[in-house]
């Protein structure tokens, strides 16, 4: 089974009389147990990819299969059911919920699928231990440090068991001793699951924590 399958997709943005192929005519199947690095420059359209397997985005062209599942023509009330249930994200900018500890940062996920509270906490407190936060579990994110709090963010990601984690430059603020660490801890966890993952990163260092490597220049992939 794939995790991802992309077939003809196709990505144009539009402001006013110009046209950005922002990714062009792309074929791509990630099978569910592979982590991807996708390495290129800025603006060469690894978030567009990115957001277009995560149905955060709909392509202009083309079809996306998640999990054996045709989302590419999903409304946006499906879509979000979809990515809730399926699907993994963690940002560049750790976007954690300031009020909450966090434990209850991973718990937020949870209670969005509906999960019981108490099996919900065994998760989250499992997640945490396994990335190393046992003790950070009752911190409020300002309490913890940039490596911590993403750290938490791939907790979160991991909260709803997805058959599909994305990672979009998860390291770019982190210097290289810890962004190698955070990355390390990826592939960890990424493995035990035996979940698919796509990492996007402009640095080729973190290729090696991935079993293939993709590059992109505009918008175009070449394996
Ligand atoms: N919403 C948008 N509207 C118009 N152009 C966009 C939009 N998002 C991205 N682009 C353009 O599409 C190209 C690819 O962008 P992006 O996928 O963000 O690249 P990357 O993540 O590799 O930096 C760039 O030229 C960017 O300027
Ligand atoms: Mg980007």
């Amino acid at each position: 089974m794939a995790a991802l399958e992309l077939d003809g997709v196709r990505k144009v943005y539009r402001s006013g009389d110009a046209e950005i192929v922002a990714l062009d005519t792309t074929n791509l199947v990630i099978p569910s147990d592979e982590i991807v690095a996708l390495v290129g420059p800025s603006g060469s359209g690894k978030t567009t990819l990115l957001s277009i397997a995560g149905g955060l985005l709909t392509p202009t062209e083309g079809s996306v299969t998640v999990a054996n599942t045709e989302i590419s023509s999903f409304s946006q009330k499906q879509l979000t059911a979809f990515r809730g249930q399926n699907i993994g994200f963690v940002f560049q900018a750790v976007n954690l919920v300031p009020f909450l500890n966090a434990r209850e940062n991973l718990m937020v996920v949870a209670e969005m699928n509906k999960l019981p509270k108490a099996a919900a906490k065994d998760r989250a407190s499992t997640l945490l231990e396994e990335l190393g936060l046992g003790q950070r579990t009752s911190n409020l994110p300002d309490q913890l440090s940039g490596g911590e709090r993403q750290r938490v963010a791939i907790g979160r990601a991991l909260m709803n068991e997805p058959k599909l984690v994305l990672f979009d430059e998860p390291t770019s603020a982190l210097d290289t001793k810890l962004g190698a660490q955070v990355m390390e801890l990826i592939r960890t966890e990424v493995k035990r699951r035996q979940t698919a993952a796509i990492i996007v990163t402009h640095d080729p260092r973190m290729t090696e924590y991935a079993d293939r490597t993709i590059t992109i220049t505009d918008g175009v992939l070449s394996v």
